[in-house]
């Protein structure tokens, strides 16, 4: 699997999940959050060189506040569970979107993960916290529109663009895999994902197992990728 850089995944149907069961949704985020451990040290054996997750996006503030709140108190108990296993496997835990915006805890556990790993050489799992593509690139124009103001930038080109998004130091997207079924993008990496594969599986995030991500990866084997060419 060496040919394979880097893996976006769009975690949904938890809440569909926990709803097909008769229990709250906070149940399904609960089955999610375990399955990212269970994915991430899969990917990090497969050799996969980074694993970004959709976490939270910019939109998700709008559901309830109960339901916000359950989402941001999971990074203590992922990383109070299994901070020590991803050290263990060498893990090296980022993040992107705009941190200042999410509650002091969870925003000073991610940070203290981030610094604790980052001497590791391993797998890069990347959250997606606060995250929304279109604020990122407008972010990344307005930064290089004040660097053309002051005299260090001129000739933009698409790599040095690239400089100015978050995901700046990570290689580019192979495969961008959507759980449950929707076939969207959802404001994920839409600058990122220009020569993706795209994979849809119907199976909830919760249920996206060893087996069903082997199957995506398999798909994603037998396509071939001509990057516009013949
Ligand atoms: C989408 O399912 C899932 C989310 C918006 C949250 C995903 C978050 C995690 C799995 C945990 C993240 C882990 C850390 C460490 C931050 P949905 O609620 O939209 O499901 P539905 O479409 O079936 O309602």
């Amino acid at each position: 699997m060496n040919n394979i850089n880097h893996i976006a995944i769009i975690m949904d149907g938890n809440g569909r999940y926990a709803k097909e069961k008769g229990l709250l949704r906070t149940f399904g985020h609960k089955k999610g959050v375990e399955n990212v451990r269970k994915i991430a040290l899969f990917s990090n054996k497969k050799g996969i060189k980074v694993l970004t997750l959709y976490a939270f996006s910019t939109e998700n503030w709008k559901r309830p506040l109960e339901e916000v709140n359950y989402i941001m108190s999971l990074p203590k108990f992922f990383f109070d569970s299994y901070l020590k296993e991803l050290m263990e496997n060498n893990i090296k835990v980022m993040m992107i979107g705009d941190i200042n915006k999410i509650p002091e805890e969870a925003k000073n556990i991610f940070l203290e993960a981030i610094e604790k790993t980052k001497n590791n050489t391993g797998m890069i799992l990347n959250f997606a916290l606060n995250y929304g593509s279109r604020q990122e690139i407008v972010k990344a124009i307005k930064n290089y529109c004040q660097d053309v103001i002051d005299g260090r930038e001129n000739n933009l080109s698409e790599e040095e663009f690239n400089n100015y998004l978050d995901t700046k130091d990570l290689p580019e997207v192979d495969i961008l895999i959507r759980t449950s079924g929707e076939q969207r993008i959802s404001n994920f990496l839409l600058y990122q994902i220009s020569y993706s594969e795209l994979i849809f599986t119907n199976v909830h995030w919760p249920d996206f197992n060893e087996e069903e991500f082997d199957k995506c990866l398999h798909e994603y084997q037998n396509r071939h990728r001509r990057y516009g060419g013949i």
